[in-house]
């Protein structure tokens, strides 16, 4: 086969690669060859189409930048993300379950003392969140980084409005000490919409889909000797728990949120414990 033809179109343009058929480039690159010329063939693809997708592609890249990351945004919306954490995470089952990343994690936190309040904003409904990290035998992990991050009341990160909210607006990092426990004061969550004035927020609305996701709070938890948990923790009883524009959502993650007096305070607080596999 030397030329371009329809019927044989995957095999002319994999049999082009010059590195062996093992190599992880050529078998990344020759499956998804495969996969899109399958896909153009599937809907008929017209040239129009076309058009609109690499006008698409191109203003994903040109919105692209430092502060936002369109790519990862259409990965995560179109379900590509979680299922790349789901391979890359096959835990034991009695460990806690990950989920997506998401953008607004930012490197070194404050380190805060346990039962600290990261609410500098003073915004919203305060929340206490307590738990024990402990490995799937049950032992409590001493000096586990608990590093936590929330929208504010409002429903934005601190890095989305760095003029409005103070820095390191409701975000921290904690130690476990040998009881493995944490605590810290939050707000409870919001639910927010995800960056949706690009293009990406433009596919969702031609697709019917609204860019909402349920209220979490997220938790990176990392200790010497188990794997990096990413995780979050659901809001109970959130409109968007079964239509996450980012399909975040597990059942397992799922927290409840109770109010407690707590001093002489009435407060929401949520309990949740986080078992991590062994490395
Ligand atoms: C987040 O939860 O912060 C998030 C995740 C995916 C896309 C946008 C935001
Ligand atoms: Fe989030």
């Amino acid at each position: 086969m030397k030329y371009f033809t329809e019927q044989a179109s995957v095999d002319i343009v994999n049999e082009r690669m010059g590195v062996p058929a093992d190599d992880r480039a050529s078998v990344v690159m020759s499956s998804l060859v495969r996969h899109l010329h399958e896909f153009v063939e599937d809907v008929g693809l017209t040239e129009a189409e076309w058009d609109l997708a690499i006008d698409f592609l191109t203003r994903t890249g040109q919105i692209s930048g430092p502060e936002r990351q369109e790519f990862i945004l259409l990965s995560d919306v179109l379900g590509v993300s979680m299922l790349v954490d789901a391979i890359n995470h096959r835990r034991p089952e009695s460990a806690t379950e990950s989920t997506v990343f998401g953008p607004f994690h930012v490197e070194n936190a404050p380190i805060r003392e346990m039962g600290e309040n990261i609410s500098l904003d003073g915004k919203g409904e305060p929340c206490l969140f307590e738990g024990r990290v402990s490995s799937t035998d049950g032992a409590p992990i001493a000096g586990a980084v608990v590093d936590v991050w929330s929208d504010n009341e409002d429903g934005y990160y601190d890095v989305q409005q760095p003029d409005i909210q103070p820095r390191w607006n409701n975000r921290g990092r904690f130690i476990t000490g040998a009881d493995g426990k944490y605590s810290f004061l939050g707000i409870k969550p919001t639910s927010y919409p995800i960056p949706d004035d690009g293009p990406v927020g433009q596919m969702l609305t031609r697709l019917g889909r609204h860019p909402y996701r349920p209220a979490h709070m997220h938790f990176l938890v990392s200790a010497d000797g188990y794997e990096r948990l990413v995780t979050h923790t659901f809001v109970d009883g959130d409109e968007y728990l079964e239509s996450d524009a980012v399909f975040g959502v597990k059942e397992s993650l799922i927290a409840t949120y109770d109010k407690r007096d707590v001093g002489a305070q009435t407060i929401w607080t949520s309990e949740y414990d986080f078992v991590l596999a062994s490395s």
